[in-house]
């Protein structure tokens, strides 16, 4: 089988992009960025020749050479870009959140379905070794019916928001956040109703609130909890607790060990086990690899075009429910 040939465009965090395609054997045909330094860094840093660099995206739609486009330019371009790659008969791997409004989810689920290609949501925290494990456990009925599920997203944005994330519509709740929303879907379903509160203390550089809480209630038997904080003190963690009927599960993307409770005949609850675990929040080569057999194989994935809007959906309401005080219940209609 001929490898896919790739066009990585945005080569910051689309670096670990070019690595992921790489390391599942594509060619990278083409790299992209508006920054000459930026370009001729990732060049040359992967070998990448300067007839496959290019400054502006629009000169890779028409070339027969590529089958499909990771975009990880900032997320207000992500529509724009996504639209035009898929336009142009390419598959897409968009980074992650999906679009920061609704109209720009809508406009890209229309676009996925009128080219007939693969449009992917980069919500790498689903190829998380830790919240894998996770995800399996919960599965094989080893945590029973899940009631509560929390995850939170604290990662210092001090040093990262003097540019396009000070955005008023790239709130730290759908920037970063969609992080934490991604997985407490993916692990317990769709939140039907969300009520948050937001506050504004450590990122004065920012037009929204650099913390904000979130309760959910997916099911009637089922609540959550995200709590998002884009000014932390503090190193990076996506630490989640899973509470089951039959066991807990403590688990965070940066930690080697998982602990997990689980019970006897009885019920009653045993000395805590530890799992190891890889860490490895930015599994770039697992995402990858899932793309690729979505193309090359026709295999599902699991954060489509339309798993990717529900996400931002869910983002939105909680955005909304901070602001307005009241309850909110995501619109996840399309
Ligand atoms: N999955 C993750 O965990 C993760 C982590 C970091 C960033 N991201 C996402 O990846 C995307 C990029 O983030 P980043 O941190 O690399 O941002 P960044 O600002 O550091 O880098 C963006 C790069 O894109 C280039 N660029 C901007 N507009 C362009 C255009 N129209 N054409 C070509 N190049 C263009 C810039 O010159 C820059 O090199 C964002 O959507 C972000 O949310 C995801």
């Amino acid at each position: 089988m001929k490898p896919l040939k790739i066009a990585v465009i945005g080569l910051q965090f689309g670096m670990a992009h070019i690595e992921g395609a790489m390391h599942y054997g594509a060619e990278i045909a083409a790299i992209c960025d508006c920054n000459e330094d930026h370009l001729r860094a990732a060049g040359e840093r992967y070998g990448i020749p300067e007839e496959k660099r290019f400054a502006d995206h629009r000169a890779l739609l028409a070339r027969g050479d590529i089958d499909a486009a990771v975009i990880a330019v900032p997320d207000q371009q992500h529509r724009e870009l996504t639209c035009a790659f898929l336009a142009a008969g390419k598959h897409v791997l968009c980074e992650k959140p999906m679009a920061l409004t609704r109209e720009d989810t809508r406009a890209m689920i229309r676009a996925a379905d009128e080219s007939g290609r693969q449009l992917m949501v980069g919500q790498i925290c689903r190829f998380t070794p830790a919240f894998e494990k996770a995800k399996a456990l919960i599965d094989d009925g080893t945590l029973g019916d899940l009631y509560f599920v929390e995850s939170e997203y604290a990662h210092d944005y001090m040093k990262l928001v003097d540019n396009w994330r000070s955005d008023p519509l790239r709130h730290g709740v759908i920037g970063g956040g969609c992080h934490a929303v991604d997985l407490l879907r993916w692990l317990a379903g769709e939140p039907r109703e969300v009520f948050a509160y937001g506050t504004h203390r450590l990122l004065p550089q920012v037009p929204y609130d650099d913390a904000t809480v979130a309760v959910m209630k997916f099911d009637d038997k089922t609540m959550g909890k995200v709590f998002v904080s884009t000014g932390c003190k503090r190193d990076y963690t996506m630490r989640t607790v899973i509470y089951g009927t039959k066991g807990t599960l403590i688990c965070d993307n940066t930690s080697p060990a998982m602990t997990l409770f689980t019970v006897d005949e009885d019920g009653v609850t045993r000395e805590p086990e530890t799992i190891e675990v890889e860490v490895n929040n930015h599994n770039a080569a697992r995402e990858f690899e899932a793309f690729a057999d979505a193309i090359l194989h026709g295999k599902p994935v699991l954060t489509d075009v339309r798993e990717g809007a529900r996400t931002v959906a869910a983002c939105l309401a909680i955005i909304e429910s901070s602001r307005t005080g009241k309850p909110v219940r995501p619109d996840y209609s399309f």
